[in-house]
C-alpha cells in the first residue's frame, strides 16, 4: 500500500483517477490532500439525490461521448463527485451538482459542451475528511454515512464546512461486487487526525 497516491484498489475501473496524498487515518475517517483540478459539472434540481444524479449523469456522459463542439470522445475518469447541500427541506427540491473529472489531456483545454447546462468548475487545493463505504450509493446510505462522518468529526473537534458534503462514486452501475463509495467534508483550518494513527503504523 502506498500512502502517497491513489493507485489503490478502489480505482479499478478507470484509466485515470483523481490523485491524492493521504495525510492520516483514524479508525473512523481519513484525511486526504487534493491538488487543484478542473471538472465538468452540471446542476440538477430534484427531491431525491438518485433522481437528480441520474439526470445529471446522462448529461455529463453525453458530453464525454462526443456532445461537444470538437466532437471528441473520452473515457470516464473516477471518481464522480456529487455536491449535496446539507440543509434539505422536505417540501423543496435541492440542487445537486454532479461533476466528472476532466482527463489530464483535457484539463487545460476541455472541449466546449454543446449543452448549455454544462460548465467547468475548478476545484481548489483542499483537504477533505473521508469516510468510505461499500454497496450502492443511494440517497439514504449517502446521508447516513455523511451523518456518521460528521458525528465522528464533531467528536474529534475537527472543523469542516457544514454547508455541503460530497458523495463520491468510483464504480459504474454494472459493477455489482466490491463497490466503493465515499463521503467527504471539506476541512476548515488545520486537519485533525487521531493521535496515533499515522499512515506509517499500517
Ligand atoms: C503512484 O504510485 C504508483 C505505484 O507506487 C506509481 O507507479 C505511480 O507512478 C504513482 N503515481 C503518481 C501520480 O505519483
Ligand atoms: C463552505 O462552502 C460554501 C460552498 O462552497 C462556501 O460558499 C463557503 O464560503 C464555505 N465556508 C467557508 C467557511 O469556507
Amino acid at each position: 500500500y502506498s500512502p502517497s497516491n491513489s493507485s489503490s484498489s478502489f480505482c479499478s475501473e478507470s484509466r485515470e483517477c483523481l490523485q491524492f496524498d493521504l495525510l492520516c487515518r483514524t479508525d473512523e475517517y481519513e484525511v486526504r490532500r487534493y491538488s487543484a483540478t478542473r471538472w465538468v459539472s452540471t446542476d440538477a434540481e430534484a427531491y431525491f439525490l438518485g433522481v437528480g444524479a441520474a439526470m445529471a449523469f446522462r448529461r455529463l456522459y453525453h458530453y464525454i461521448s462526443g456532445a461537444n463542439e470538437e466532437g471528441v470522445r473520452f473515457e470516464m475518469t473516477a471518481p464522480v463527485l456529487v455536491e449535496v447541500p446539507e440543509e434539505v427541506k422536505m417540501w423543496k427540491p435541492a440542487i445537486y451538482t454532479l461533476s466528472f473529472l476532466l482527463p489530464s489531456a483535457y484539463q487545460e483545454h476541455p472541449p466546449t459542451p454543446t449543452n448549455d447546462k454544462l460548465y467547468f468548475s475548478d476545484m481548489p487545493d483542499m483537504d477533505v475528511y473521508v469516510r468510505s463505504y461499500g454497496g450502492w450509493m443511494l440517497s439514504i446510505t449517502s446521508r447516513l454515512h455523511a451523518h456518521l462522518l460528521s458525528r465522528a468529526l464533531l467528536r474529534a473537534h475537527a472543523h469542516f464546512n457544514h454547508t455541503h458534503h460530497y458523495t463520491v462514486g468510483y464504480d459504474s452501475p454494472l459493477k455489482l461486487l466490491n463497490r466503493h463509495n465515499e463521503v467527504w467534508y471539506v476541512v476548515e483550518g488545520d486537519p485533525v487526525c487521531g493521535e496515533e494513527h499515522t499512515p506509517d503504523t499500517h
